[in-house]
């Protein structure tokens, strides 16, 4: 494990895992962990950016937790955690924001496109929301970073954050590059916004058959095919689009819809019941995980991960001029 290059990601805890979720993230962690040291963790921290009850995450940090482990994130591997377990996180973000100009966050896309979402709460946690994703990449000195696109403009952030620390103070973070997987934009049932669970357009993967049959038969179809028998239109229809994730002979189905020789709605109904098949083992085995074992995964994961980070903040205080800690 030592000659492995350490990588680092997080998810918030914002809803059910879904197909979303699966496809676009979680799908290439699981792959990664053949190859990478991996650090992966539920950002509680993140979540109360827009949520700030935390009573209201806790069930969903641990539905996250079963689903991540359901998919194959598998502990024995990776180091599975949660943030708000790590607290030398808070501390860490606090002291990079130290050498973050305001002029860098206040222009990140994420910060207005959320501000604009959610005007009566642009609290500052919004605003040094990627100097905490800063802190938790370097906390362990994770040099890789799995992310989709949307994230880059906080990598690039994170990457000047760290280049300035280390110019400050003394060289103690490795500069974080962004693993960019080409994570495919995974449009919801509505077919025109991304799959996210504010939106409400999701489909799920580890919920029951009959929740993921409910949903695909809602997904929106081909809008430029009014009749059964007029031909198709795959290229922009959401359902056709799914056919690529699900079946290796897509192209011929693609072609079926051309013809009109396959209907939406039937469509529908065999992605459906490809993606209960599919998913059945991911199922099957999140049933079969105790609520004490997924516990005791995310605790277990969250000590070891703080160790790391303990360890790095050592450091980090003696580099900026702090104390040791007191430890008694
Ligand atoms: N901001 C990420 C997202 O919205 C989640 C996240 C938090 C993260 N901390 C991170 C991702 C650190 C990578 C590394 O998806």
């Amino acid at each position: 494990m030592a000659d492995r290059v350490r990588i680092l990601s997080g998810i918030r805890p914002t809803g059910r895992f879904h197909l979303g979720n699966y496809l676009g993230a979680a799908k290439n962690w699981v792959e990664l962990q053949s190859q990478y040291e991996c650090y992966y963790f539920i950002a509680d921290y993140h979540a109360l950016t827009t949520e700030p009850d935390g009573h209201k995450i806790e069930d969903k940090v641990f539905d996250l937790t079963a689903d991540l482990l359901a998919v194959g994130i598998d502990p024995e591997r990776s180091v599975l955690y949660q943030q708000s377990k790590v607290p030398e996180v808070a501390e860490l973000t606090l002291l990079l924001s130290m050498v973050t100009p305001l002029s860098w966050v206040q222009r990140t896309p994420a910060f207005k496109e959320k501000a604009k979402i959610h005007p009566d709460n642009v609290n500052l946690g919004l605003l040094s929301y990627p100097v905490l994703q800063g802190a938790d990449i370097v906390i362990v000195k994770g040099a890789g970073v799995p992310v989709g696109k949307d994230q880059l403009a906080h990598l690039e952030l994170i990457r000047e954050v760290v280049r300035k620390f280390n110019r400050t103070y003394a060289p103690v973070f490795p500069e974080p590059r962004a693993l960019l997987t080409e994570t495919p934009l995974i449009n919801g049932t509505d077919g025109k916004q991304r799959m996210s669970k504010t939106v409400g357009n999701v489909v799920g993967v580890t919920d029951d058959s009959e929740v993921i049959r409910k949903q695909v038969l809602s997904m929106v179809t081909d809008i430029k095919r009014p009749r059964r028998t007029d031909p198709g239109h795959p290229r922009s229809c959401n359902v056709c689009a799914f056919y690529k994730f699900f079946f290796d002979d897509w192209e011929h189905y693609w072609d079926l819809c051309r013809r009109a020789q396959i209907g939406c709605f039937d469509k529908k109904k065999l992605l459906a019941e490809r993606m209960i098949e599919t998913f059945a083992p991911f199922r099957e085995r999140r049933a079969a995980l105790s609520p004490e074992q997924v516990t005791a995964i995310l605790d277990e994961g969250s000590v070891r991960a703080r160790e790391v980070a303990r360890h790095t903040m050592i450091e980090v205080r003696h580099a900026v001029g702090l104390p040791p800690y007191l430890d008694r």
